[in-house]
Protein backbone atom coordinates (compact mmCIF):
# COMPACT_ATOMS: atom_id res chain seq x y z
CA UNK A 1 0.00 0.00 0.00
CA UNK A 2 1.31 3.35 -0.66
CA UNK A 3 1.88 6.41 1.53
CA UNK A 4 -1.25 9.22 2.22
CA UNK A 5 -0.34 12.62 1.41
CA UNK A 6 -0.04 13.58 5.42
CA UNK A 7 2.35 10.48 5.77
CA UNK A 8 4.26 12.37 2.84
CA UNK A 9 4.14 15.55 4.27
CA UNK A 10 5.25 14.90 7.29
CA UNK A 11 8.37 12.94 6.04
CA UNK A 12 9.03 16.42 4.26
CA UNK A 13 8.17 18.27 7.00
CA UNK A 14 10.97 15.67 8.97
CA UNK A 15 13.24 16.10 6.48
CA UNK A 16 13.22 20.10 6.56
CA UNK A 17 13.45 19.92 10.21
CA UNK A 18 16.39 17.75 9.94
CA UNK A 19 17.91 20.63 7.74
CA UNK A 20 17.13 23.05 10.20
CA UNK A 21 18.95 21.72 12.98
CA UNK A 22 21.96 20.35 10.91
CA UNK A 23 22.60 23.78 9.49
CA UNK A 24 21.88 25.44 13.13
CA UNK A 25 24.41 23.05 14.44
CA UNK A 26 27.09 24.25 11.94
CA UNK A 27 26.23 27.69 12.33
CA UNK A 28 27.31 27.03 15.98
CA UNK A 29 30.81 24.93 15.32
CA UNK A 30 32.01 27.52 13.00
CA UNK A 31 31.98 29.98 15.75
CA UNK A 32 33.54 28.44 18.10
CA UNK A 33 36.08 25.61 18.49
CA UNK A 34 34.82 22.02 18.55
CA UNK A 35 35.44 18.80 19.13
CA UNK A 36 35.07 17.03 15.37
CA UNK A 37 34.12 13.35 16.97
CA UNK A 38 31.17 14.88 19.00
CA UNK A 39 30.45 17.39 16.44
CA UNK A 40 29.85 13.74 13.88
CA UNK A 41 27.95 12.79 16.60
CA UNK A 42 25.84 14.89 17.10
CA UNK A 43 25.26 15.24 13.09
CA UNK A 44 24.57 11.75 13.37
CA UNK A 45 21.80 11.58 15.27
CA UNK A 46 19.92 14.06 13.37
CA UNK A 47 20.04 11.87 10.30
CA UNK A 48 21.00 8.52 11.51
CA UNK A 49 23.74 8.19 9.70
CA UNK A 50 26.75 9.90 8.08
CA UNK A 51 26.41 9.17 4.31
CA UNK A 52 29.11 10.48 1.84
CA UNK A 53 26.51 13.15 0.79
CA UNK A 54 26.79 14.41 4.12
CA UNK A 55 30.28 13.71 4.93
CA UNK A 56 30.65 15.85 1.73
CA UNK A 57 28.37 18.75 2.59
CA UNK A 58 30.77 18.57 6.22
CA UNK A 59 33.75 19.20 4.68
CA UNK A 60 32.91 21.54 2.63
CA UNK A 61 30.23 23.77 5.00
CA UNK A 62 33.56 23.39 7.53
CA UNK A 63 36.35 23.96 4.89
CA UNK A 64 37.96 20.54 6.09
CA UNK A 65 39.47 18.14 3.90
CA UNK A 66 36.83 15.35 2.77
CA UNK A 67 39.43 12.65 3.20
CA UNK A 68 39.48 13.80 7.22
CA UNK A 69 36.20 13.60 7.55
CA UNK A 70 35.71 10.53 6.17
CA UNK A 71 38.97 9.00 8.07
CA UNK A 72 37.50 9.64 11.61
CA UNK A 73 33.83 8.40 10.23
CA UNK A 74 35.61 4.97 9.19
CA UNK A 75 38.10 4.81 12.01
CA UNK A 76 35.00 5.05 14.62
CA UNK A 77 32.49 2.29 15.16
CA UNK A 78 30.02 4.27 16.53
CA UNK A 79 29.53 6.24 13.02
CA UNK A 80 27.57 4.36 10.26
CA UNK A 81 27.34 5.50 6.89
CA UNK A 82 23.95 3.93 5.68
CA UNK A 83 20.79 4.96 6.79
CA UNK A 84 18.81 3.18 9.67
CA UNK A 85 16.20 1.55 9.09
CA UNK A 86 12.99 2.49 11.42
CA UNK A 87 13.42 0.33 14.12
CA UNK A 88 16.85 -0.76 15.21
CA UNK A 89 16.81 -4.44 16.76
CA UNK A 90 20.01 -4.54 19.24
CA UNK A 91 21.05 -7.69 20.22
CA UNK A 92 23.44 -7.73 23.27
CA UNK A 93 26.09 -9.96 22.82
CA UNK A 94 27.95 -9.27 26.09
CA UNK A 95 29.38 -12.04 28.22
CA UNK A 96 26.16 -12.55 30.04
CA UNK A 97 23.92 -12.47 27.36
CA UNK A 98 25.84 -14.61 25.45
CA UNK A 99 25.96 -17.43 27.55
CA UNK A 100 22.46 -17.77 27.26
CA UNK A 101 22.28 -17.71 24.23
CA UNK A 102 22.38 -14.20 22.41
CA UNK A 103 24.15 -15.73 19.75
CA UNK A 104 21.32 -17.71 18.74
CA UNK A 105 18.94 -14.93 19.10
CA UNK A 106 20.72 -12.72 16.98
CA UNK A 107 21.23 -15.32 14.12
CA UNK A 108 17.58 -16.46 14.10
CA UNK A 109 16.67 -12.64 13.56
CA UNK A 110 19.28 -12.63 11.35
CA UNK A 111 17.24 -15.48 9.50
CA UNK A 112 14.12 -13.91 9.82
CA UNK A 113 14.99 -10.45 8.57
CA UNK A 114 17.12 -12.15 5.65
CA UNK A 115 19.82 -9.53 7.11
CA UNK A 116 23.74 -9.78 8.15
CA UNK A 117 23.97 -7.42 11.81
CA UNK A 118 24.85 -4.22 10.64
CA UNK A 119 22.53 -4.40 7.37
CA UNK A 120 18.89 -2.85 7.24
CA UNK A 121 16.13 -5.06 5.82
CA UNK A 122 15.34 -3.99 2.12
CA UNK A 123 12.13 -2.09 3.29
CA UNK A 124 13.85 0.23 5.65
CA UNK A 125 11.77 -1.04 8.59
CA UNK A 126 14.58 -3.58 10.64
CA UNK A 127 18.32 -2.45 11.24
CA UNK A 128 20.39 -5.84 13.42
CA UNK A 129 22.87 -4.80 15.85
CA UNK A 130 24.99 -7.02 17.89
CA UNK A 131 25.61 -4.60 20.63
CA UNK A 132 28.19 -4.75 23.86
CA UNK A 133 26.88 -4.89 27.09
CA UNK A 134 23.84 -2.64 27.76
CA UNK A 135 24.10 -2.48 31.73
CA UNK A 136 21.03 -5.22 32.22
CA UNK A 137 22.93 -8.29 32.66
CA UNK A 138 19.93 -9.51 35.38
CA UNK A 139 17.36 -9.39 32.23
CA UNK A 140 20.17 -11.89 30.04
CA UNK A 141 19.57 -12.55 27.22
CA UNK A 142 18.70 -8.75 26.29
CA UNK A 143 17.34 -7.71 23.09
CA UNK A 144 16.16 -3.75 22.32
CA UNK A 145 14.10 -2.05 20.22
CA UNK A 146 14.33 1.41 19.74
CA UNK A 147 14.58 1.99 23.13
CA UNK A 148 11.92 -1.16 24.27
CA UNK A 149 13.87 -3.79 26.33
CA UNK A 150 13.07 -7.10 25.93
CA UNK A 151 14.87 -9.40 28.71
CA UNK A 152 15.42 -12.93 29.56
CA UNK A 153 13.89 -13.57 25.67
CA UNK A 154 13.93 -16.92 24.23
CA UNK A 155 14.21 -17.58 20.08
CA UNK A 156 10.63 -18.41 20.43
CA UNK A 157 9.42 -15.39 21.74
CA UNK A 158 11.03 -13.54 18.68
CA UNK A 159 7.74 -14.04 16.34
CA UNK A 160 5.44 -12.14 18.85
CA UNK A 161 8.34 -9.28 19.87
CA UNK A 162 8.44 -8.27 16.00
CA UNK A 163 4.75 -8.58 15.14
CA UNK A 164 4.61 -5.70 17.47
CA UNK A 165 6.34 -3.42 14.61
CA UNK A 166 4.87 -5.01 11.53
S1 LIG B 1 25.77 -8.74 28.94
FE1 LIG B 1 23.88 -8.24 28.05
S2 LIG B 1 23.16 -6.69 29.33
FE2 LIG B 1 25.11 -7.12 30.12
Amino acid sequence: MGQSIEEINKEKLVEIKKKEHFKKLLEEKNNEKYNLIDFLHEVQNIYGHLSRDIQITIAEEMGLPLSQIHSVVSFYSLFTTTPKGKYTIEVCMGTACYVRGSKDILDKLSKELDIEPGQTTEDKKFTLEGTRCIGACGMAPVVVINGDVYGRIDVDDLPEILAKYE
